[in-house]
């Protein structure tokens, strides 16, 4: 199970193998400020407060530079969590538009949760 934790409202969505930062976020529910949802104009960005993410599509160097990287900037509709991450918003909050698809993840997360312990109570 991966989940991202949002920063300042402490959301924590879960999201399926394979899916953006920012996909995870809309598929649960929530919407913040963004542009071309493409990797192609920086509006999504945001901080990186702990985790690791991979960026299976190529990005233009002038939109998320080596800097930005290194720095903990992390572009969301193209970042892939490896494992939990957090992240911070720039400058704004979280917006609940699903309630409905909220919930529909929450229940998703729950199921991962309870199948990994099992996982780890059967080793
Ligand atoms: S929304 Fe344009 S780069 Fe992410």
């Amino acid at each position: 199970m991966v989940t991202v934790t949002v920063r300042p409202t402490g959301e924590v969505i879960h999201l399926d193998a394979d899916e953006t930062v920012l996909g995870g976020l809309y598929n649960a529910g929530f919407a913040y400020t963004v542009g071309c949802r493409r990797g192609g104009c920086g509006v999504c960005k945001v901080d990186l407060v702990a985790g690791e993410v991979t960026y299976n599509r190529p990005i233009a160097a002038n939109v998320l530079t080596d800097e930005e990287r290194a720095g903990g900037t992390c572009l969301t509709c193209r970042a892939v969590p490896n494992g939990d991450v957090t992240i911070a918003l720039r400058d704004e909050e979280l917006r609940l538009i699903n309630p409905l698809l909220r919930s529909i993840n929450e229940r998703a997360r729950a199921r991962a949760e309870a199948a990994r312990q099992d996982r780890e109570g059967a080793s």
